[in-house]
C-alpha cells in the first residue's frame, strides 16, 4: 500500500463513521472529509512519512482531522440552505418565469431543509390538515421558510385568497417575493418575532401555520414565545420534527413537549394531531 492509499483510507474511515452517526449521504460526507484532510498539513505529512497504516491511525493529527470533519458535517447539516449556487440559479429562473412552474417551485423548495423533509410526505400532510381544519381561505405562515412554494393554493382547501408569509430570513423572503409576482394571493415580508404581531393590524386568519417554528424558538428565544399567544387565527397548525436535522436520533419527545407547553400556555385546545413522514403536527383551536 502506498501513502496515497492511506490518504484514501483516512478519508473513507472518517466518512463512514460520520455516515453511521449523521444524516449525511456518503458522497457529501466524502467531499466534506476530503476538504478537511486537504486543510490538515500535519496529517498529510504524517501520511507521507508513515511506514504503516497504524502510524497514521494512531497519530493525534488523524484524530484531530476526524473530529474537525465531524464538526464540519454537523454544521453543514444544521444549515437550512446547503446549496446556495443552485438556489441562486433557480431563483433567477423563477424571477423570469411567466407563470408558476410546479417543477421549478419544487426544486426551490428542496433547497431549504425543512421543506425538503416535507416533500416526500406532502401527499399525507395536506389531506390530514384538511381533515382537521376544513376549507380555509386565509393563512398566516409564521417562520415560513419556503413552505408557501408547496402550498396548494387551489383545490384541496378551496381557494386560498390570502397567504401572508413572514420570516426573518432575507433569502427566503426574496424567493417568496419572486413567487408572489406569479401568485397574487401570496404576500410576504421580512419579520422578526421580537417585533410582535402589530404589523398584522387586527387582521384575522382562518389558519396560522407555525411549522417547525415553536421548537426552534423554545430552544433559541423562549422568552419571545408569549408574543405568539395571540396569533389571530381560528386554527393553529404547529409542527415539530421526529428526527434530528443532523444526527440519526429521535427528537420527537423534546419537540412535542415544547409544542404542548406552548399550546397550554397560550390557552388553546388541541383539536387534532397527525403524523406525516418525519413531522408531527398538532392542530389547536380557539377553545
Ligand atoms: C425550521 S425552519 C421552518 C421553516 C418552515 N416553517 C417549514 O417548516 O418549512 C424555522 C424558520 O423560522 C425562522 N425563524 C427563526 N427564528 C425566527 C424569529 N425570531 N423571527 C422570525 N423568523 C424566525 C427561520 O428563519 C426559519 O426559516
Amino acid at each position: 500500500m502506498d501513502n496515497q492509499e492511506w490518504l484514501e483510507q483516512a478519508r473513507q474511515e472518517i466518512a463512514q463513521s460520520a455516515v453511521k452517526k449523521y444524516r449525511i449521504d456518503a458522497e457529501t460526507a466524502d467531499e466534506l472529509v476530503n476538504e478537511i484532510l486537504q486543510k490538515s498539513p500535519k496529517l498529510l505529512k504524517v501520511i507521507q512519512d508513515a511506514t504503516e497504516w497504524r502510524d497514521v491511525e494512531r497519530s493525534k493529527y488523524f484524530k484531530e482531522a476526524a473530529s474537525s470533519a465531524k464538526k464540519r458535517i454537523y454544521y453543514y447539516l444544521r444549515q437550512y440552505k446547503q446549496d446556495q449556487d443552485n438556489q441562486a440559479m433557480l431563483v433567477r429562473k423563477l424571477a423570469n418565469a411567466k407563470e408558476p412552474d410546479r417543477e421549478l417551485l419544487d426544486q426551490l423548495a428542496e433547497t431549504h431543509a425543512s421543506t425538503r423533509e416535507r416533500m416526500p410526505s406532502r401527499e399525507a400532510f395536506y389531506p390530514e390538515l384538511k381533515a382537521a381544519v376544513g376549507e380555509i381561505s386565509s393563512i398566516l405562515d409564521l417562520g415560513c421558510g419556503l413552505q408557501p412554494l408547496i402550498w396548494p393554493f387551489s383545490g384541496l382547501f378551496g381557494t386560498t385568497n390570502r397567504y401572508l408569509a413572514l420570516d426573518k430570513d432575507p433569502d427566503c423572503i426574496r424567493i417568496l417575493q419572486a413567487f408572489a409576482r406569479l401568485q397574487p394571493a401570496l404576500q410576504t415580508s421580512r419579520w422578526f418575532l421580537n417585533e410582535g404581531l402589530k404589523a398584522l393590524q387586527n387582521e384575522e386568519f382562518d389558519l396560522a401555520l407555525m411549522l417547525k417554528f415553536i421548537p426552534v424558538l423554545a430552544r433559541q428565544a423562549r422568552e419571545e414565545l408569549p408574543l405568539l399567544y395571540q396569533v389571530p387565527a381560528r386554527y393553529w397548525a404547529i409542527s415539530g420534527s421526529k428526527i434530528s436535522l443532523t444526527k440519526k436520533e429521535s427528537i420527537e419527545f423534546r419537540e412535542r413537549k415544547a409544542i404542548e407547553r406552548f399550546v397550554r400556555d397560550a390557552g388553546r385546545r388541541v383539536v387534532a394531531e397527525f403524523d406525516a413522514g418525519e413531522e408531527f403536527v398538532v392542530v389547536a383551536g380557539k377553545d
